[in-house]
């Protein structure tokens, strides 16, 4: 059905520097050991031997390591004059100036070249048993085809296109298809509800939608189609929907709207790559903040690849042949950087999953390990708690001998979930790595991994710094903690090649948000631990970002959406330890004077406007109604009070003298026993 595929001038230029490279080789300087591990090596000064020496030189001299790292491990079009120009006081972050690539050649092309037939994708679809492949070519393919249809259709260099869809093959050719032809991506998590999809449409101010007519996710179908029709009235930027199907049920087309897997087949298999500069957008990534407004970061072409692939390759240790599986979605980071762009740049085989870790039963993650052979294996802490439950069997049903490392990711992991990540799942035969890092970072900052074959892991630490990375905490007066045990705010000290580079549209929120707090570092919003050993331990936000099952949520994006009820005066929304969600949500609510309604009535009504704003895993899973909210004199509401008395606990209630009314905080202990004993 397709066309073979012809090699174009990007192919020939990818191959010519394939050669090249190895000619132009920098003399051998340093040991045989460090350049077998990393071949960038060969060319660093003597001593640099060893995973802690090269991370040492990537933070000493982190000019010459990212020159030769990038010069290495991406096929540019035209080299880079300068490594980097970064002052991260002001907010300015540029690498790899005067380069230009192109991100889907570098993840496509190259590899189509040495190993067209080697597999890309393989499509862990929500039917069980169903896995469906992909070669490099196909993919390729693919991409060149939505990239044309993208092209035919007006999206130039610099328009964003939203992607609305589940986790699959077309979704990801169709980020690719935008990195071609040199538009930036979105792609909004299909769990949002429409209105969270337009808000995110609009401050995109994307033109093109991609999405599919139904999502199917634990055998359940979802209208993805019709919430993309529900968001686009109010987007007046949106020209055309692209629609692709999912499942056989045909839905209902506006004038709007193109059938897209009708239109692909009519498409070209091949498309001219555009030349990107480095700093060009390679796509936004909404995300929450401590505010009610979600927002934008940006992310760029060359040092976000590289970062991306770098930190798959040695975290995970992943190999040639490997076979990769994160299960994450492709609407959060850890999609983008470790299903995606990763895995791809390294010419891997990646695992794209769309189902959950419970359907059709327990064992679907081992099942699909033992099915798929995946050597690595990457997920969050919520479905690792989740699965404890259903016991041991479900795990050991399955082979899961082909599992080399576990990864976890997105928010702390317990050391209960940690130990049997470990003994039961990796057989003790398996590191864990638990990666800390975020949206913003673009790429895992602090891991395990790499390190020395025998060095130790410490359960629940994320540890070591990746490298080029530079953590340092602060003390609250804003200065550097040089000691040991110790814990502070948790900012980077330099920038690195995968670290966003703005909000889009919104430079000064992101000078606020993360380089004046602590002029001249990137603060990440975390706190952190340093061990007597100098390893490095996340204890948790330190703004009003809460986690749940590993999806991040601003408190104030939910007290905005209950606030607009009516019947409702005020509100605080506090994160609370949940033992299989890592944190719950809990309202407090004050009512209007004078309103007289059934709570329960209400506290429904609530949690149906925020899954319909937001999303369903925002929702409270306790609402309380009280008559004021605990308030210090000049009107702020004291929430370290509020998430004192939903932790239970009460001695740690501190000072209240600052209150404008100690017994609020009385009444809300009583009701707050008085709810939970129901
Ligand atoms: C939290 C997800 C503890 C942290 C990649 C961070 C973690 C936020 C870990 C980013 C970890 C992520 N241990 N906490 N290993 N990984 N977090 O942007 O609070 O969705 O700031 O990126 O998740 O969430 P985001």
């Amino acid at each position: 059905m397709w066309p073979p595929c012809r090699i174009r001038c990007a192919l020939k230029s990818a191959a010519a520097s394939l050669r090249s490279r190895g000619a132009s080789a920098s003399p051998r300087r340093s040991s045989g050991n460090a350049a077998a591990f990393m071949p960038e090596a060969a060319g660093f000064p003597a001593g640099v031997s060893g995973r802690d020496a090269l991370r040492d030189f990537s933070v000493a001299d982190g000019d010459g390591f990212w020159a030769a790292v990038a010069r290495h491990r991406l096929h540019w079009i035209r080299p880079f004059r300068r490594v980097q120009d970064c002052d991260l006081s002001r907010g300015r972050i540029s690498w790899f100036e005067g380069g230009e690539l192109n991100v889907s050649v570098n993840c496509l092309d190259r590899h189509v070249h040495t190993c067209p037939e080697r597999v890309a994708l393989i499509w862990e679809r929500d039917e069980r048993g169903s896995e469906v492949r992909y070669t490099y070519r196909e993919l390729l393919e693919m991409t060149c085809r939505v990239g044309n249809l993208l092209r035919r259709h007006g999206v130039k260099k610099g328009d964003c296109v939203t992607i609305y869809m589940p986790t699959c093959p077309l979704a990801v050719a169709s980020m690719l298809a935008c990195a071609r032809i040199g538009a930036a991506h979105n792609v909004v998590f299909a769990g949002f509800s429409a209105e969270a999809l337009a808000e995110r449409i609009r401050d995109a101010e994307s033109s093109t939608v991609i999405t599919v007519n139904q999502g199917v996710r634990a055998g359940k179908v979802s209208e993805l189609k019709r919430t993309v029709d529900a968001a686009v009235q109010s987007c007046p930027t949106v020209r055309q929907v692209f629609v692709a199907m999912r499942t056989d049920s045909p839905v209902a087309m506006t004038a709007m709207d193109i059938p897209m897997d009708e239109e692909m087949l009519k498409e070209d298999a091949v498309c001219e790559p555009a030349a990107m500069d480095s700093e060009d957008v390679l796509f936004l990534l909404y995300t929450s903040g401590s505010t009610g407004k979600p927002k934008g970061l940006v992310h760029t072409q060359a040092g976000y690849l590289l970062y991306a692939a770098l930190t798959h390759r040695y975290v995970f240790s992943y190999h040639d042949g490997d076979v990769f599986g994160c299960v994450a979605d492709i609407g959060w980071i850890t999609g983008h950087s470790y299903a995606v762009y990763g895995p791809l740049a390294n010419g891997g085989t990646t695992v794209l999953f769309e189902s959950t870790p419970v359907y059709p039963d327990p064992g679907r993650y081992w099942d699909m390990v033992e099915r798929l052979k995946i050597n690595q294996f990457y997920g969050a802490p919520t479905a690792i708690r989740l699965l404890i439950k259903y016991g041991d069997q479900w795990v050991k049903k399955y082979d899961r001998s082909s599992l080399k490392t576990l990864g976890s990711v997105g928010e702390p992991i317990n050391t209960e979930a940690w130990e049997w990540y470990h003994r039961v799942v990796g057989e003790k035969r398996c590191p864990v790595v638990d990666t800390w890092w975020q949206t913003e970072t673009g790429g895992i900052c602090i891991a395990p991994k790499p390190s020395d074959p025998d060095a130790e892991i410490v359960p629940g630490m994320a540890m070591r710094p990746f490298f080029g990375i530079k953590p340092v905490l602060m003390d609250a007066e804003g200065k550097v903690l040089t000691s040991n045990n110790v814990s502070g705010a948790l900012c980077m000290a330099q920038p690195w090649p995968g670290m966003a580079r703005t909000i889009h549209n919104h430079h000064q929120r992101f000078i606020e948000t993360y380089c004046q707090p602590y002029p001249g570092y990137f603060f990440t919003g975390d706190g952190a631990y340093r061990s007597e050993e100098g390893y490095y331990q996340i204890t948790g936000r330190l703004d009003d970002v809460i986690n749940v099952s590993g999806h991040r949520i601003g408190t104030a994006e939910i007290e905005d959406v209950v606030n607009k009820c009516p019947e409702v005066a005020e509100s605080a929304v506090i994160g609370y330890s949940h033992n299989i969600k890592g944190q719950g949500v809990y309202a407090f609510v004050v009512l209007k004077k004078g309103v007289e309604v059934q709570e329960a009535d209400l506290s429904k009504q609530l949690s149906n406007m925020v899954s319909e704003k937001i999303a369903k895993y925002a929702c409270p899973d306790f609402i309380q109604f009280v008559k004021r909210l605990p308030k210090t004199r000049s009107g702020k509401i004291m929430r370290r009070v509020l998430r004192k008395v939903v932790e239970c606990d009460l001695d740690g209630l501190g000072d209240l003298s600052t209150l404008d009314d100690p017994a609020a905080v009385q009444e809300i202990i009583e009701d707050h026993e008085k709810l939970l004993r129901k």
